[in-house]
């Protein structure tokens, strides 16, 4: 198969870039391919909303920089950070042009929302589930354009350079450029490859590499691993958000959201004792950013000796709570909670990577005509840490400038035709599943165990010894074995474990979400990390 444009994931990045491709080519067919459906993804599940500058009489682009900044705890790319905020409104003008709906108020006017970290109340929403809606908009959207094909249940394993045509390639090599991917079709069971002038990754997050997280089974990291594997440049993955309130289900994988708008309506923090205990830490108590709230509720469980805290809404006015938060009301309700009388058990979950694929200002990686944009991207806007509901934003703003920039140079790019179909020789149909669906249990230990919300040197020694056995244990299995997602899955995590690992190594410091009780301090002469 041949495209001009080939799109890896169908979450608000991909599909902002292959609409406006699209449109702008109508005669040029986009190809889109998603490993299971093509709404289930992570934007599906967004539920606070998104952030921009809306109401220019009580916010500005300055106060929302300021904020990003600020959580981004010096290390967010000034230049990012501007972009992003400043081109973000008229992004989210677009989708809504698109048919996504955003929740108004009484006037007619947009009912804006803040979470942790914001000054000022600037994030649309659609109730609880504005993800839902602006996926089923983007896709409605996707479905009235005709030079778009979605291919689904379409597992993309590598991205293709130099190497499948028999160069050395390494970390020093010039010019490595990408010519495709292969992909593993599970409509027809074949490993195909996939020619193109331009691909895109927008692969999304890797919260799978957790063993909570509020990530869906799809968020492995593969976008991460692949261009690792093809010697691409990956930076601060040692900056993994922990969101401070997954709803605590013992045995639920994922964990189910309690979005923090909850809290930016009035919801208050409290252990096992009752204690509103945000005020000790931050003096902007339950609406501090994320990293301080979700260090609180973890220091708060370890001190009581508990596996959770509670999320108390009993103060709020009922018909406001299910107004806004109808689906939590639900699922509350659903196993035995209600929020009126009951307060909400809730724990941190891994939540989003701020590291990923280095990009510039145009989403171009390391590797030529490859882009990438949305979660597997670092652009330098999160820095050391997420604001919230600035994920969505960046997907759009980034999605269109990765458009902009490939329509003007795919003119000049050749299909590269001498590539090697995948070589299968010597693998065999996988005898015993349990090795790889163990070998990601074990993983995901390893990570919440020894790197998750606090971490010390010998934690992070001890992980990265049982990474290095599961290492050499997959990619054995990988050389005899025929390929399957699972597989490839388990490989991926085991990458982006490794490069959270070693980022984590690296940073000798504490900043932002990577806390370090060796390394209490910032180190000023630290930067980004790059792998
Ligand atoms: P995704 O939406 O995750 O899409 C990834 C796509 O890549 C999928 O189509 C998948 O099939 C495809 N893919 C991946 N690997 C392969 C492969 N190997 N082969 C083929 N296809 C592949 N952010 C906000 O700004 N506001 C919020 O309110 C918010 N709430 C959130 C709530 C939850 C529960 C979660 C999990 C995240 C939330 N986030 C929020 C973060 C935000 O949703 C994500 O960061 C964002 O949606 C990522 O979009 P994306 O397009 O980069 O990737
Ligand atoms: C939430 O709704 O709390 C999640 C928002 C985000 O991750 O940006």
């Amino acid at each position: 198969m041949q495209t001009d444009f080939l799109v890896i994931g169908s979450g608000i990045a991909g599909l902002t870039y292959a609409l406006k491709t699209a449109k702008h080519f109508p005669d040029k067919k986009i190809l889109v391919i998603t490993k299971t459906q093509a709404d289930e993804t992570n934007t599906k599940y967004a539920q606070g909303g998104v952030a921009g500058v809306w109401d220019e009489a009580k916010d500005s682009f300055e106060k929302h920089i300021e904020d990003t900044l600020i959580a981004g705890d010096g290390l967010c790319n000034n230049q990012a950070v501007e972009i992003v905020v400043k081109e973000g409104p008229e992004r989210i003008r677009e989708i809504i042009g698109y048919g996504a709906e955003f929740d108004k108020n009484a006037s007619g006017e947009y009912a804006l929302g803040r979470e942790g970290g914001h000054s000022e109340y600037r994030i649309l929403h659609h109730k609880d589930v504005t993800g839902q809606e602006i996926e089923r908009a983007l896709l409605e959207e996707v479905s009235k354009t005709k030079n778009i094909e979605i291919v689904n249940h379409c597992f993309v394993i590598d991205i293709i350079t130099q190497h499948h045509l028999g160069y050395l390639v390494t970390k020093s090599t010039q010019d490595i450029t990408c010519y495709g991917v292969y992909v593993l079709n599970l409509n027809t069971n074949e490993i195909e490859k996939i020619l193109s002038k331009i691909t895109l990754l927008a692969t999304g997050g890797c919260g799978q590499a957790y063993r909570t997280t509020t990530n869906p089974r799809i968020a492995t990291g593969d976008g991460v691993a692949m261009v690792y594997r093809a010697k691409g440049r990956i930076e601060n993955m040692e900056f993994i958000q922990f969101h401070p309130t997954a709803l605590y289900e013992p045995g639920v994988s994922p964990s189910f959201l309690i979005t923090e708008a909850v809290r930016g309506d009035g919801g208050i923090l409290r252990n096992k004792y009752g204690e509103a205990f945000m005020e000790k830490y931050d003096e902007r108590k339950d609406l501090a950013p994320r990293d301080i709230v979700a260090r609180a509720i973890d220091s708060e469980m370890k001190r009581t000796g508990t596996e959770h805290v509670y999320l108390d809404c009993r103060h709020m006015s009922k018909e406001a709570f299910i107004n806004h938060f109808p689906n939590i009301y639900e699922k509350c309700l659903s196993i035995g909670i209600d929020v009126t009388q009951n307060m909400i058990p809730v724990a941190p979950a891994a939540h989003y990577s701020c590291g990923g694929i280095k990009t510039d200002e145009w989403g171009r990686t390391s590797i030529k005509h490859l882009y990438a944009c949305g979660e597997c991207a670092s652009t330098g806007l999160h820095g050391a840490n997420r604001l919230a509901s600035n994920s969505l934003l960046e997907g759009m703003v980034y999605g269109h400038r990765c458009y902009l920039d490939s329509v003007r140079i795919v003119g000049t790019i050749d299909i590269e035709n001498n590539i090697p179909d995948w070589n299968a020789l010597g693998t065999s149909d996988p005898k015993e599943m349990i090795l790889i669906t163990q070998s990601l249990k074990e993983l995901q230990l390893i990570m919440s165990d020894y790197v998750g919300i606090v971490r010390t040197d010998v934690r992070l020694r001890r992980a990265m010894k049982r990474l290095d056995l599961l290492f050499e244990e997959t990619e054995e299995l990988y050389r005899s074995t025929r390929v399957s997602p699972q597989l490839c899955e388990l490989r991926n995590l085991i990458t982006v474990g490794y490069l959270i690992v070693k980022g984590a190594e690296f940073r000798k410091e504490s900043r932002g979400l990577h806390y370090n009780t060796d390394h209490l301090e910032k180190n000023p002469l630290l930067q980004n990390i790059i792998l």
